[in-house]
């Protein structure tokens, strides 16, 4: 696991759709004493306010809520570290992700605060990248690397998560499929859920989820 995170970020197919092992990047130049330029690693209860920090940009000051409060954040990221992932640009958080498990086929409330060890369904409850780092294609690269990760972890069979309409073309586009509305509200919010089937044959990938 720390083998395949430690690699420098590589780029997705253009389809989206991961069928092989992620290449090994070698880090090129090493500086000592210096942050790494690039590294993709898991979250720890440590990095929960680098979280929080984008989180209440991207969404407390738009639209006043958030997928997760500061404690759910640390909740998280001390029960279950290895469903998250960080991108860093030399020791900066610039991107992220978190997940746990879930034990149903469709979302319920119990969902957004809950992780279910004995769950198959790798529930990703936010995707975020800073705002100066928007609009680089680092969303789609960090979504990718995640899902390629998720397939090193034994009994996750799908990925699934909760988004606002508007982002279904964006979730699309890296191969997730629509299930319908979500049975989740968040205050007037409604959402669509969306799948991404991670283990099973490669047609069975195209096809289902
Ligand atoms: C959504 C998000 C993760 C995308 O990451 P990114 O690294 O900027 O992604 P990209 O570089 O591919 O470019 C942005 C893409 O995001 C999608 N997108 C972002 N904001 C959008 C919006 N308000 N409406 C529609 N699509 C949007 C689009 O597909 C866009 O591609 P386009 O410019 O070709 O239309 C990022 O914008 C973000 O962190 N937003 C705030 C948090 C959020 O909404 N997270 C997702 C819900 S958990």
């Amino acid at each position: 696991i720390a083998r395949i995170l430690s690699a420098a970020p590589a780029r997705p197919p253009p389809s989206g759709e991961a069928t092989q092992a992620l290449p090994s990047v070698s880090p090129g130049i090493q500086r000592r004493h210096t942050l790494p330029a690039s590294e993709v690693r898991p979250l720890n209860a440590q990095d929960a306010v680098s979280v929080f920090e984008i989180e209440r940009e991207a969404f407390i000051s738009v639209s006043g809520e958030c997928p997760l409060h500061l404690d759910e954040v640390r909740h998280f990221l001390t029960l279950c570290p290895e469903f998250s992932m960080g991108w860093f640009e030399e020791g900066r958080l610039v991107a992220f992700i978190i997940g746990s498990l879930w034990d149903r086929d469709r979302l319920a409330t119990e969902a957004l605060t809950l992780h279910k060890p004995r769950g198959s369904n790798a529930h990703i409850h936010v995707l975020a990248v800073h705002r100066t780092f928007r609009q680089q294609g680092k969303g789609p690269i960090l979504m990718w690397r995640y899902l390629q990760y998720l397939r090193c972890l034994p009994n996750v069979r799908r990925a699934v998560l909760m988004c606002e309409d508007f982002l279904v073309p964006f979730y699309r586009k890296m191969g997730f499929k629509v299930l319908g509305r979500c049975a989740v509200t968040v205050g007037a919010l409604t959402f669509t859920e969306m799948c991404y089937p991670i283990s099973g044959h490669a047609y069975m990938r195209r096809n289902s989820c």
